[in-house]
């Protein structure tokens, strides 16, 4: 057993307090390598961002979950070493059972998410009440889920959205000491996040998608006043990305993300967590792909995990900054 507290990680209950109350939200990045989170943890000490370093099933089973403890562990050094000694999480994303969370926060994990949102709703109080009941006896904060979001989570695949239910969330909450709640409102995983016949067009021919239900969202406000509430699916999937993609031989079809307008709406309410992978995935690919075009000749990892390593980088400052606004925050 290793407590988080050792490791000089911290758990999501004062910082969510604070960002809830400056009306910002903290970003959770997904990581699986080394330059993902040396890009994290730079943009982050350099804006003076809190952060969240999020480890998915999927991370765990490409990265080892040893290993990215460890990574996690020297990310709170690393920060300090570039000059900031910012408040770091570290969480399990979308965490299927209680042995999953269990072993997390056995070996160091701040944070864990119970997602039972595929349950019926009593099963998924159960659950979800189980891990809350052991990661509080060692200070680790909990995150759960009401609703479904449409696309891919892990392996479970749903066509449609299922809305969160406002009149459940009070119940929710009561009944499982959960320590935030992610809410279904129209956001959904990867990098296809609507159709296009979904969307109608601007001035400019660019297509707008159909805006996340607010109403939703204001609705769970008002039943659990002061609750900090996550948002996954969060991602925006800048079209600069996407071009570069394609324009050196990929072919991503119909990459449509949420607008950052709605993001920073979202950020200014109780929403206290935003969920990013895709952007990075779409950073990373699109400056490696150039790279790869731009210099055929280059076989050095470092030659192309380099110049994507500062693409992330660019892209989580500019999170934190204009979309988050949780930089200066830490
Ligand atoms: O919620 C999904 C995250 O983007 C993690 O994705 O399971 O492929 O690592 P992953
Ligand atoms: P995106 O796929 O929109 O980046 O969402 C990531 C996420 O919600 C991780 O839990
Ligand atoms: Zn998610």
């Amino acid at each position: 057993m290793v407590s988080y507290k050792e490791l000089g990680l911290v758990n999501s209950r004062e910082i969510f307090k604070k960002a809830f109350e400056g009306k910002y939200a903290i970003p959770a990045f997904n990581f699986n390598n080394m330059e993902q989170m040396q890009a994290i943890i730079q943009a982050c000490v350099e804006e003076s961002s809190p952060v969240i370093l999020q480890v998915s099933s999927g991370a765990r089973k490409y990265a080892n979950q040893t290993l990215l403890r460890y990574m996690a562990q020297g990310a709170v050094e690393y920060a300090k070493e570039l000059g900031k000694n910012i408040p770091i999480v570290l969480h399990l994303d979308h965490g299927s059972d209680f042995e999953l969370c269990k072993s997390c926060i056995d070996m160091g994990f701040s944070s864990v998410m119970i997602d039972g949102s595929h349950h019926p709703y009593e099963k998924n109080v159960e659950i979800t009440r189980q891990v809350v009941e052991y990661a509080h006896k060692y200070d680790v904060t909990v995150e759960g889920e009401l609703g479904v979001l449409a696309g891919i989570e892990d392996d479970v695949v749903a066509e449609h959205h299922t809305y969160t239910q406002p009149e459940e969330v009070e119940d929710f909450v009561t009944k499982t000491s959960v320590d935030s709640l992610a809410i279904s409102i129209g956001t959904s995983h990867g990098a296809n996040k609507f159709k296009p016949d979904q969307c109608t067009r601007d001035e400019n021919g660019v297509l707008v998608p159909p805006p996340l239900r607010f109403d939703i969202l204001e609705g769970v406000e008002k039943m659990i006043p002061g609750f900090p509430i996550v948002l996954h699916g969060a991602s925006s999937v800048p079209q600069k990305y996407v071009e570069i993609i394609n324009k050196y031989g990929g072919a991503l079809k119909d990459a449509i993300g949420i607008p950052e307008a709605q993001l920073r709406r979202a950020a200014e309410s109780a929403v206290c967590k935003i969920n990013i992978d895709s952007d990075g995935r779409l950073a990373m690919t699109a400056a490696i792909r150039e790279t790869f075009a731009q210099h055929p000749d280059w076989f050095d990892p470092r030659q192309y995990l380099g110049p994507a390593r500062e693409w992330l980088k660019e892209l989580y400052k500019h999170k934190v900054v204009n979309v988050l606004g949780s930089a200066g925050k830490a």
